[in-house]
């Protein structure tokens, strides 16, 4: 069967490129999709830019691969053109043969949904190392072990005295409801709320539950890679959204969409905040019973300078409204806690989707934070971390100012955990992010969020996890490579 273009680097497999070399596993790929026919005589073949994108490597590696199957007589390749392939796969298929290495274990044909997440990539790419100024993260130093270590004692040692059965623990639930109704403005009973591994678990499970192959998705653009990547897995078209001031936008002329993912309170990355208005019109066009949205508050219990927005959840009437949330970001990411607060119909659905799958989290650990948020240690903790990560994000902005006030322009957040920074020449976000993994700091180029074209353009610096002298270290870094 032909391959589309976007397929591509979904057939190819650099994982286990050892000392043969990417180059050389990429040059041999390429040549075995040739000589199979799996890329006939005629097949444009994606730009070198967009592969080496697809498949996480150099550009230069791509441009190699080319030129060399270019001179093996199986693409034509100029510079500035697309190559194409230029002979059908019976044809070299002997030759092939003969200059392929075999690989040292068969290819495994993969099913649509894994192709699609390798040729996503997500979330291999994404990760960084964990260094200053990384984004995404929280300071999980700052984190009360001993206290947490206490209640997850007591409750693995009360295990025998507990009723063993659901799966999303009852107290839990209705800590959580409370939590949510006081501080976010959620309007939900403990019977909506799912407890699950992570937030990523959340938006696989609504995947799985509401995505027939070819509907269509919206998703903030730039916005949360992982999102796009779970409703992609599950067969959807996602399309990317742009934003404007008061948050994505809302197109005229689209019709609407089976799911909307949304990050209105903190849009992920530039931090924008949903108006009011948006949010209203985003859910009369779910109204009609057709559009689901879902709303990730993946850091919606940092704020600083005003009172948090409620969510956008608690005006929703007609029950389209899936909320999302995470323990990663208010207390550590490995503590591998999410929830999803499931719309009213949907509930039995998602609990049995739940256990197929085997989402399910552990409840000794369950117990515990039920039992750290009843004692009041979350608040406490979320109190303390709000006020860090308050001076933190000062301390970051002053220093950008003073230092790099040249060369950047800070957009200074109301909350979360991270903010962006626009360069004042040019839009090579990319390239300049590049430079500063090389010196040390790590960011997050905006454009490397984006669907398709990036249509805007910065980095992303975290200030929550990162003490004020690492912050201080990482500006003078960054000076030093502009
Ligand atoms: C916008 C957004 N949503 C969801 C998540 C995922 O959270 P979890 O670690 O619980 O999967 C992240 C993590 O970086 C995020 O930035």
């Amino acid at each position: 069967m032909p391959v589309s273009e976007s397929m591509i680097a979904g057939l190819i497999d650099l994982d286990r490129a050892g000392d043969e070399g990417l180059t050389a596993r990429l040059t041999g790929q390429l040549r075995s999709l040739i000589a199979s026919g799996r890329l006939g005589k005629g097949h444009v073949l994606p730009s070198s830019r967009r592969l080496a994108r697809d498949l996480g490597v150099s550009r230069n590696t791509v441009t190699y691969a080319f030129e060399q199957l270019a001179a093996e007589g199986y693409l034509a390749a100029s510079h500035g053109r697309r190559a194409v392939v230029t002979v059908d796969g019976a044809e070299r298929l002997d030759a092939a043969e003969a200059a392929t290495p075999r690989p040292r274990s068969g290819q495994p044909r993969l099913s649509p949904w894994a192709s699609q997440l390798k040729q996503t990539d997500w979330p291999m790419s994404y990760l960084a190392p964990l260094k200053p100024l990384r984004p995404g993260h929280c300071d999980a130093r700052e984190f009360p072990y001993e206290i947490w270590g206490r209640c997850l004692r007591r409750t693995a040692v009360g295990a025998a005295k507990r009723e063993l059965g659901p799966v999303n623990r009852p107290r839990l639930c209705a800590a959580l409801a409370h939590y949510l109704a006081t501080n976010r403005g959620v309007r939900a009973g403990a019977e909506q709320i799912l407890i699950l591994p992570s937030a990523q678990a959340a938006l696989t499970l609504i995947a799985a539950a509401v995505i027939t192959p070819g509907d269509e998705v919206w998703v903030e653009d730039p916005g949360y890679p992982g999102a796009a990547a779970a409703f992609r897995a599950s067969g959807a078209r996602v399309t990317g959204i742009g934003l404007d001031e008061q948050g994505m936008q809302r197109v005229a002329g689209l019709a609407p969409p089976t799911l909307i993912f949304m990050t209105p309170s903190h849009q992920h990355p530039t931090g924008r905040l949903m108006s009011l208005a948006r949010r209203t019109e985003f859910l009369k066009l779910s109204r009609p019973g057709k559009t689901w949205i879902v709303e990730d508050d993946y850091d919606g219990e940092f704020h600083y300078d005003s009172r948090p927005v409620p969510a956008l959840q608690g005006l929703d009437v007609h029950g389209r409204v899936f909320y999302v949330g995470t323990f990663s970001k208010a207390m550590t990411p490995d503590i591998r806690l999410g929830y999803l607060v499931a719309p009213p119909a949907l509930v039995s659905t998602l609990e049995i989707a739940q256990r197929h799958i085997g989402l399910i989290a552990a409840s000794p650990v369950q117990e515990a934070l039920a039992e750290f948020i009843a004692d009041g240690h979350f608040l406490a903790h979320l109190r303390r971390m709000r006020r860090l990560s308050h001076a933190r994000r000062d301390h970051l902005v002053g220093g950008l100012q003073r230092h790099l006030g040249d060369v950047l322009s800070v957009e200074v957040p109301s909350g979360g955990i991270q903010l962006v920074a626009r360069l004042k020449r040019g839009r090579a976000d990319q390239a300049v992010a590049k430079r500063l993994v090389e010196a040390g700091v790590v960011t997050r180029a905006i454009s490397s969020l984006a669907l398709g074209q990036p249509r805007d353009h910065g980095l992303l610096l975290g200030f929550a996890a990162w003490r004020e002298s690492e912050i201080s270290a990482a500006l003078r870094t960054m000076a030093s490579c502009f």
